[in-house]
């Protein structure tokens, strides 16, 4: 159980087997000298680069961090089994090394015992090195462990080198209610797109907005009568909601209001210029309030497309494609592509009166976005509700013949329950954010003494409370739904949002708080043999794991794997604290602990960033 660490040691113990499986043939049987003590690990980090690169013959394509030339997995790991167990078990003459202090056989299976000295120090060294907020290596000179990760921080590899990935998420809809949905998406969607990267990818981040369709319509006859220019600058997506609430109530009553708002659209749609001058601006008024929103999130978008932004000839090239692969019907004047054959029902592409549709748009965007980007990936995150859209739109594409069909993929998730704040139910984020922020602030003020310490406590109450937003919405598995309830995440015990900033500021503390010791700037002189408490290895071992769980979470895009490792993170360093202190112990001792601390902290400061939280310092 090696973690992101397997891969050095596997090198080692394939370097051993190789060696011993050569030997054996060269050496008469009574001579086998099966293990060689290998040369100090320590030292040679110092100096010249010891570890050759080894090849192992496997089919799985490299899964290591430290090693990108390396191929190992855990099944040919295991393949090594028969040649160990041939040549191994009979032998007594396994010599402990730096990295193996033994070698025991179990179950059938041959169990390499890694020396924890040598993994201590592999292990934090590999943390320091990739650090982005350090530059190590100017203090040491040595080139650390993980080319990939250094500088874009510990964890990350370089598997998607090369390949770029197009995201789009949270594409909420203008002038509509933003609803849970968009919430999941938003959240999901950043993290997402850092996880991609996180693993070498090239991401462009594509925001699809809700900016066409006849409710504009509808919106330009609410404006005239209802709008203002200046509340329209100040917050366009609540004015243009309220606007909207307005016009549609006035509609309800006037049935007519709905056909002239009907041939509004129909001008939007044949380009009258005055009709697109006035939506424009809704536009553009909207983009800079979200862009705000979203920065308040630690969240950015590459790309605001839009389905207003679709071009009519992407569409009409769609459509008569579908058309050449004899896909369509038509019914009362309306084009429907027939999809029953796959069970996906019929699906309108093309309405009577001419103009386009949803899924008409997303087939046209699809085609224009690769065209621009030629992606290698295109990833929709959007709600489970629109499974059987996403279903339609791929197979359509996939019949339409498009060779970059499978490249596109839908990441669905569960819905909200019960959103609501005190103030009523929720239809803007800034309202779950300032519900979120409110919470916290109450809490904190509760501790006057704590409070009066807080730099800037309206800031620090607005990043905790979307951190326990956000937590909230990532704990569990995406599609499961889950109940939004404000007290519960905005809570400091139990696995919150807030637990997690708690524990980070715990960790950031301890520097400060111990100012007289120092790590040396070279950090091969920190003794971290010295943590050999349980507690210690503990703690150890789980930051060596975080390169693999990069992985693992990008297998599934749960996010929920990142933050079940933060939460272990914290629960092992806050079981610490008592048995690894760092004040009022000897020098040496200390430092090895201030250590472990600093790199505890690093490491939960990015798995926090790629899930797009914002470390606090202080709180
Ligand atoms: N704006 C849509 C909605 O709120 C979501 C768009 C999802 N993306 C897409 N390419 N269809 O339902």
């Amino acid at each position: 159980r090696l973690g992101g660490q397997a891969d050095v040691w596997a090198r080692r113990v394939v370097e051993e087997l190789e060696g011993t499986a050569e030997r054996q043939q060269a050496t008469p049987s009574n001579q086998r000298d099966l293990f060689v003590q290998s040369k100090d690990p320590l030292q040679a980090e110092r100096g010249e680069k010891e570890l050759a690169p080894a090849t192992l013959d496997c089919a799985t394509p490299p899964i290591t961090s430290a090693s990108p030339e390396f191929s190992y997995s855990p099944a040919s790991f295991r393949l090594l089994t028969p040649i160990a167990d041939k040549h191994l078990l009979s032998s007594p003459q396994f010599t402990p090394n730096a990295y193996l202090s033994k070698c025991t056989s179990t179950g059938g299976f041959v169990c390499f015992w890694v020396n924890p000295e040598t993994f201590n120090f592999h292990v934090l060294r590999q943390i320091r090195l990739a650090s982005p907020q350090d530059d190590v290596d100017a203090q040491d000179g040595v080139a650390p462990l993980d080319e990939a990760a250094k500088g874009k921080g510990y964890g990350c590899n370089a598997s998607g080198k090369g390949k770029k990935a197009l995201i789009e998420f949270s594409s909420v809809n203008i002038a509509k209610p933003f609803h849970a949905g968009h919430l999941r998406s938003t959240i999901i969607g950043a993290f997402l797109a850092n996880l991609y990267e996180a693993n070498g990818w090239e991401v462009i981040r594509v925001n699809y907005l809700g900016d066409w369709g006849k409710q504009f319509g509808l919106l330009a006859l609410g404006f005239r009568k209802f709008g203002s220019e200046e509340e329209l600058e100040a917050d366009a997506i609540k004015h243009l909601y309220d606007v909207y609430v307005k016009i549609n109530a006035e509609a309800e009553a006037d049935p007519a209001i709905h056909d002239e708002a009907r041939a509004f659209f129909k001008l939007m749609e044949d380009g009258d210029a005055e009709a697109l001058g006035l939506w424009k601006r809704f536009r553009d008024f909207s983009i800079i309030k979200l862009e705000k929103m979203y920065a308040r999130l630690n969240i950015h978008f590459d790309v605001y497309a839009g389905e207003s932004l679709v071009s009519p000839e992407a569409m009409k090239r769609q459509v008569d494609l579908l058309e050449e692969k004899k896909l369509l019907c038509t019914d009362r004047g309306a084009v429907l592509a027939n999809l029953e054959e796959y069970k996906l029902g019929k699906v309108v592409v093309r309405k009577a009166d001419g103009t386009s549709i949803y899924i008409t748009r997303d087939l046209g965007e699809a085609l224009e976005r690769y065209e621009k980007y030629k992606f290698d990936k295109m990833v929709y995150v959007i709600a489970a509700q629109q499974n059987f859209h996403c279903q339609q739109f791929f197979k359509m594409l996939e019949l339409m013949g498009y060779e970059w069909a499978d490249k596109l993929e839908h990441v669905n998730f569960g819905m909200v329950l019960g959103m609501s704040t005190r103030k009523g139910t929720v239809k803007f984020l800034d309202d779950i954010l300032q519900e979120a922020k409110l919470s916290m602030h109450e809490q904190m003020s509760k501790n006057e003494d704590k409070y009066k310490q807080i730099e800037d406590p309206e800031h620090v109450s607005d990043i905790i409370g979307q951190t326990a937003v956000k937590i909230q919405d990532m704990s569990a598995k995406r599609i499961n739904d889950y109940e939004f309830n404000i007290s519960r995440m905005t809570s400091f015990e139990g696995d919150t949002g807030p637990y997690i900033q708690y524990s980070h500021v715990r960790l950031c503390s301890v520097q400060r708080k111990n100012p007289n010791i120092l790590l040396p700037e070279d950090l091969t002189q920190v003794k971290t043999s010295l943590l050999s408490e349980p507690k210690a290895r503990e703690i150890i071992y789980i930051l060596s794991t975080y390169p693999q769980v990069i992985r693992d979470a990008f297998v599934d895009y749960q996010p929920s794997t990142i933050v079940t490792f933060c939460f272990k993170l914290c629960h092992l360093v806050s079981q610490a604290w008592e048995t690894l202190k760092v004040q009022g112990q000897e020098e040496e001792l200390a430092v090895a602990r201030l250590y472990l601390f600093v790199c505890s902290r690093d490491v939960l400061s990015s798995a926090m960033r790629l899930l797009s939280l914002t470390p606090l310092e202080r709180m």
